[in-house]
């Protein structure tokens, strides 16, 4: 028996349609109790307990609450679809938040005039249209196979497909930052790799100008746990305009929209199966500019994060 159980039976839930249904059907941590152990997860309401207020958890809702008197318990599982942190809240992050630091680097090579140009508002109130209404899917399909003529020479830059309108770091090797940015990547695998206990793989590092967006997709070539490292230069959360993460809960279909603030880690999870798909886009309408950093991960993630240290 250990608090180990509950967060594997919890992870166990987001892979399996049966306990989806089943946890809606109950209300109190007895029942949830006995759940598990049909499913050979063994854990007490201590359990529970530990494994909800562990110290990074302080300010996160708790996997399963223990105190309901309702039926919260199967209400509160679909809010489940992602994990936020500050990098301030976890233990031990401070040194993978300096190396990240030194990764928000905006190319010279980048042509911010001709990429601010090819802003577009229509495209960008895109992220209001919600994947399940009805006018989703043609407007979609037609952004898909949609790219601006910028009128330059040779290979066009990456936000002239229209359904991306940032900036892909990765994508400018041949400015002086370059070098160095690189081998901050490395140390900055290296340094995630030793405190998770488990592989990292960089799956993307995006800049987020003033005036940013990428619509509505799913990654559903590359299911698995995600993890984005987040931040910006600097964030006035009065000024105009706005940043978020925005995701369709694949259950409910409702529209979650993460209102962004500096300095997050943030965790959710890419399925391929057609009923599961996370649907989500991002915005950066301020002044600001935004960056994140993106990594494939093991569920493993949840084990530092979850459990107590
Ligand atoms: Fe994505």
């Amino acid at each position: 028996m250990s608090k180990e159980a509950v967060i594997n039976f919890y992870e166990a839930i987001f892979n399996s349609e049966e306990l989806k249904q089943e946890i809606k059907a109950i209300t109190r941590p007895e029942e949830l109790i006995k759940l598990g152990a049909r499913n050979s997860y063994y854990f007490t309401i201590e359990d529970i307990t530990q494994a909800n207020t562990s110290s990074t958890r302080k300010n996160s809702k708790p996997l399963f609450p223990t105190n309901s008197s309702d039926a919260d318990v199967s209400n509160n599982f679909t809010q489940f679809y992602h994990y936020e942190f500050e990098f301030s809240e976890i233990p031990g992050f401070e040194e993978i938040a300096q190396e990240f630091e030194k990764l928000k680097i905006k190319p010279s090579t980048v042509h911010l005039n001709l990429y601010e140009q090819n802003f577009r508002e229509e495209d960008c109130k895109f992220t209001y249209v919600s994947p399940a209404s009805p006018a989703f899917k043609q407007m979609y399909e037609e952004l898909q196979n949609s790219y601006l003529d910028l009128d330059v020479p040779g290979p066009q830059p990456e936000y002239a497909w229209r359904p991306f309108h940032l900036i892909n770091l990765d994508v400018y090797v041949e400015h002086p930052l370059y070098e160095d940015y690189f081998r901050t990547k490395v140390r900055l695998l290296k340094l995630l790799e030793d405190f998770f206990a488990t592989e990292f793989r960089f799956s993307g590092s995006l800049w987020y100008p003033p005036n940013s967006y990428r619509l509505w997709h799913t990654n559903e070539t590359q299911p698995g746990w995600r993890m984005y490292l987040v931040d910006f230069d600097y964030f006035e959360p009065k000024d105009e305009g706005e940043a978020f993460f925005r995701y369709m809960n694949p259950s409910t279909k409702e529209l979650v929209t993460l209102e962004e603030k500096p300095k997050v880690v943030r965790f959710f999870k890419i399925e391929n199966e057609p009923s599961k798909l996370f649907w989500h886009c991002i915005a950066n309408t301020t002044k600001s500019n935004r960056w994140s950093f993106g990594f494939q991960v093991s569920n493993k993630w949840m084990e530092k994060l979850l459990q107590s240290s």
